[in-house]
């Protein structure tokens, strides 16, 4: 089987910062608790001509440069996002129209904020089996869209971005080492978007009831996260055939500080390995992920030979990890 990894990666944030000052004017909350609580200082919040795939299209735009490769080399799009343009087409179309890739196959992938891994763990398949040679993953959530700015509880914790990666053939022993995927449904209700689909449909009485807004229970997830964090980059690392002390960087689904520390913790991490950006952005679901690693990328931080464990939670309940040699 061929070795894949990604070959490319690109991110895209929009130019819109709210601060938790200005949230302090919206909502009864304060910068200290947000901070304390959350470690989340800013985020950005797409502009009102910006949606889903326009965001998406900026950062695969990136990382096809990166990549150096052309949108015409693209034989898969996958679009991992909880807040598609519209219900159909995928927003994975809408961004092969955008940019052009004529022989791509496209369609959305729906795991919240572990859309991204599950994203990267498909499409990885499809290039391992000889059937595609190039597949463009991208995690892209607008979340400020349906979020109920007047709810303390959650409208803090959310922003918008996307961030994307270009997946092809590398040298034997790079790239994808292992994958873990797992979900629990029995948990789907602990965070959900009620309205919208076929069992609610948008009626007068939903939209009054805000029932297309993120409907939380912020403390089990808490505890469900922290849980599956570190168990999920375990699973994965042994599959890799590795532990812990080979880790050189953690990139984890950007939540909350806390949710990070107790998993690096478990995982015995010092600091430095752990990719942090979600003082400047919040939770951007399955844009966290890839957005972080191509930070970390641009910034010379990751480097050729390093074993990454990219790790993720959400709405699901969803969880995944992958380990990979940079
Ligand atoms: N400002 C001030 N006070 C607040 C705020 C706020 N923004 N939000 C909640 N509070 C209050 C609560 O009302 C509560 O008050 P009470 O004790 O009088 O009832 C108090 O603060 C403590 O609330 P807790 O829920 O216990 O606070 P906790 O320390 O657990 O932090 C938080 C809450 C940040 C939501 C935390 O539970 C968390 O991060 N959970 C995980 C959420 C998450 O990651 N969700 C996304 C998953 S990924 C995806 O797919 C989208």
């Amino acid at each position: 089987m061929a070795s894949v990894g990604i070959i490319g990666t690109g991110a895209y944030l929009p130019e819109k910062v709210l601060t938790n000052a200005e949230l302090e004017k919206m909502v009864d909350t304060s910068d200290e608790w947000i901070r304390s609580r959350t470690g989340i200082r800013e985020r950005r919040i797409a502009a009102e001509n910006q949606a889903s795939s326009d965001l998406a299209v900026e950062a695969a735009r990136r990382a096809l440069e990166s990549a150096g490769i052309s949108a015409e080399e693209l034989d898969l799009i996958i679009v991992a996002t909880v807040t598609p343009d519209m219900m159909f087409p995928a927003t994975a179309c809408l961004v092969q129209e955008a940019i052009q890739a004529k022989k791509a196959a496209t369609f959305d992938l729906s795991a919240a904020c572990t859309g991204f891994l599950y994203g990267i763990t498909t499409a990885a398949q499809f290039i391992q089996n000889g059937v595609y040679r190039h597949a463009l993953v991208i995690g892209v959530d607008c979340l400020s869209r349906i979020v109920d700015w007047t709810d303390r509880n959650t409208c803090v914790l959310f922003g918008d971005g996307a961030g994307a990666a270009v997946l092809g053939p590398v040298d034997e022993g790079e790239g994808f080492l292992a994958f873990d995927l797992g979900g629990d449904g029995s948990g789907g209700h602990q965070l959900k978007q009620p309205a919208g689909g076929s069992r609610l449909p948008a009626t007068m009485e939903t939209v009054e009831k805000q029932l297309h807004t993120i409907s939380m229970n912020g403390r089990e997830v808490f505890k469900f996260a922290v849980r599956v964090l570190g168990s999920s980059a375990e699973e994965a690392l042994h599959r890799a055939g590795l532990t812990k002390e080979d880790i050189d960087f953690l990139v984890p689904h950007q939540a909350n500080t806390r949710i990070i520390e107790a998993a690096v913790k478990r995982l015995g991490l010092s600091e430095d390995k752990v990719i942090v950006n979600l003082d400047r952005y919040g939770n951007m679901s399955s844009a966290s992920i890839p957005v972080a690693l191509d930070e970390a990328v641009r910034a010379g931080k990751v480097r050729k030979g390093d074993t990454l464990v990219l790790v993720g939670f959400g709405g699901g309940l969803t969880w995944g990890s992958a380990v990979l040699k940079w």
